[in-house]
């Protein structure tokens, strides 16, 4: 099977925070912008995988600071590990003040999705070719993350 690289597949996505989307403090509603998380995650793995793709598993989803009405949210979505049937994304959101250029990280996450095919049956997926260290080291880590989490199975 042919691999792809993770830069091939890397998806960005940029939205502004509406009024209808905010609690009543002015921030970005927590579900919006998982919405949008999985929506990102997911077309990284379309792109990767040429499938249709469900989301499995979401690992820890912090919020560490609110993106504000009127802020542009940045979501890109890098994939880390391919399994047989499984991609692991990174998922990063960040807040742009669009008054003062200032950008804040307001989420981390990793999202598991699960390519099907047109009969909806999970299937394999092709390989994933990291290329930087720093991409190295992340499949490396993913790959023994998947291995322990089977082994407990
Ligand atoms: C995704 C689904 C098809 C998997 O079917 P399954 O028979 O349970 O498959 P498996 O247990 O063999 O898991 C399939 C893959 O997902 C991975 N996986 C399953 N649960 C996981 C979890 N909690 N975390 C990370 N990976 C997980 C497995 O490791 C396996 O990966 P591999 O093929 O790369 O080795 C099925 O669970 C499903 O349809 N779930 C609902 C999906 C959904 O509706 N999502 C929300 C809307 S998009």
């Amino acid at each position: 099977m042919e691999g792809k690289t993770t830069s091939e597949t890397k998806v960005v996505m940029s939205e502004l925070v509406l009024p209808g989307m905010t609690n009543l403090l002015g921030n970005l509603l927590g579900g919006q912008l998982m919405h949008w998380m999985d929506v990102a995650g997911a077309l990284c793995c379309m792109r990767h995988s040429n499938m249709q793709v469900v989301t499995v598993a979401v690992d820890a989803l912090e919020f560490k600071h609110p993106a504000r009405q009127g802020e542009m949210v940045r979501i890109e979505a890098k994939l880390m590990w391919i399994g047989q049937t499984s991609m692991k994304v990174k998922v990063i959101a960040t807040a742009e003040n669009l008054a003062t250029g200032a950008v804040i990280i307001t989420n981390v996450a990793k999202f598991t999705f699960v390519a099907l095919d047109q009969n909806g049956q999970k299937t394999r997926v092709s390989a994933l070719i990291p290329e930087t260290d720093e991409e190295k080291q992340d499949y490396e880590k993913e790959e023994k993350e998947y291995l322990a989490r089977r082994n407990n199975r």
